[in-house]
């Protein structure tokens, strides 16, 4: 069993096949104080990491609330509801609340941990790919309004998260494929060499062999923490994990968030529009461009790419980049690829919504 530990500034990442196995220890290191725990959990997670749970935190006394995980109960409801079991409980600030489930319990629960008695001890145990190499990392913590996505939130540091790739065999195909393009981003936005290794490594990833995932989580985190350990707080820096993303939001939006595209299928359209821009603005090569391309043929990333990555679908979604709350002006602010591993500085590529159009135009 091979069980890593990354270390960020506030907290510790571990990551590994069987890591749950270290919660008592770090509950015990980190909340010193605690009595009282409560267990945030995805329904889908399988029941033997529930009993599991509660055999290592058999010293404490844990209260174990259900969710059934969806973008439409990432809200201040749901918050409400948390934060009214914690005090109806007596939770305290040095007691814990632990979430365990993918980007949405983890964002949704980080939130509520931030602002519960301004701030109670949160511990993440991330549950799927892409909460595992992205959202568990940097502290942005939200929930949903209906003016938009994670509009209401916080930055918000757990003590520890603990990445268990256990959890991820329950996870169906497209979720993983989900996570695997936020790999594939941190690759192509900073790191030649692992974007190189994941050429060749794609298919065990996807098939979750351990070791070669285990190393993509921990590199994949190891990118993340590079950008938001320098700029916590999204004022520079970190935009550039963006990388596609302005497509891939607009795209989601224009689609009414059909699971017939999520997002991380949204993604890497997204990524491809933004290398495809790069290079029609030669601020990359035609050799950048096609070893992105060359890899998404290989591997079939995306089921239905044409039907999304055309010019009537792209044109029609940039009327919802200007709602990006990224934004500070009117223009749409794109972070481009100068070569694999290298972007466009945050700032440097803004354009009105025609200008975007007219790049489209002439993509397709
Ligand atoms: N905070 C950040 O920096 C950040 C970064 C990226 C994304 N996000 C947020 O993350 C969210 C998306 O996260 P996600 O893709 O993990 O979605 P998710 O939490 O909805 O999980 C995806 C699906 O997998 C299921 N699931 C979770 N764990 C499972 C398991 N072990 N076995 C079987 N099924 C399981 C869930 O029930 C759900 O159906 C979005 O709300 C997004 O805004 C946040």
């Amino acid at each position: 069993m091979t069980i890593n530990r990354l270390k960020a500034r506030n907290y510790s990442i571990i990551v590994g096949k069987n890591s749950l196995s270290t919660l008592q220890i770090e509950v015990k290191n980190h909340c010193p104080q605690c009595k009282k725990i409560a267990l945030v959990i995805d329904k889908k997670i399988p029941k033997k990491f529930v009993l599991k749970i509660r055999k290592i935190l058999k010293n404490y006394k844990l209260f174990i609330f259900y969710v059934s995980s969806s973008e439409k109960i990432k809200n201040l409801n749901q918050i409400n509801l948390i934060i009214n079991k914690l005090l109806k409980l007596n939770f305290n600030r040095s007691d814990l609340v632990i979430a365990m489930g993918g980007g949405i319990i983890g964002d949704m629960t980080g939130f509520g941990a931030s602002i519960f008695k301004r701030g109670i001890n949160f511990i993440n145990l991330p549950s799927t790919l892409l909460a595992q190499v992205d959202s568990c990392i940097g502290g942005k913590t939200a929930v949903n309004s209906k003016h938009g996505k994670n509009l209401i939130g916080s930055f918000f540091n757990p003590r520890v998260v603990i990445s268990d790739t256990d959890l991820l065999k329950s996870l169906p195909k497209r979720e993983i494929i989900c996570g695997f393009a936020e790999i594939l981003k941190h690759s192509i936005i900073n790191d030649k060499k692992f974007f190189n290794f994941l050429k060749n490594n794609t298919n065990s990833i996807l098939s979750l062999e351990n070791k070669i995932l285990a190393k993509s989580i921990l590199k994949s985190c190891k990118i993340k923490l590079s950008f938001t350990e320098k700029d916590f707080k999204e004022k520079n820096l970190r935009m550039k994990l963006n990388f596609g993303h302005t497509f891939a939001h607009a795209l989601e939006i224009q689609n009414k968030y059909s699971n017939k595209l999520n997002h991380g299928e949204a993604v890497l359209i997204g990524m491809l529009v933004a290398a495809r821009i790069s290079k029609l603005k030669n601020l990359c090569s035609s050799s950048t461009l096609s070893a992105i391309e060359n890899l998404y043929q290989k591997y079939a990333l995306v089921k239905n790419l044409n039907k999304y990555l055309n010019k009537k679908q792209i044109l029609k979604s940039i009327k919802f980049m200007k709602n990006d709350k990224k934004k500070d002006d009117e223009k749409i602010s794109l972070i481009l690829l100068s070569s694999i591993g290298k972007t466009t500085s945050p700032g440097h590529h803004k354009y009105k919504s025609a200008q975007v159009e007219k790049l489209i135009k002439k993509l397709f």
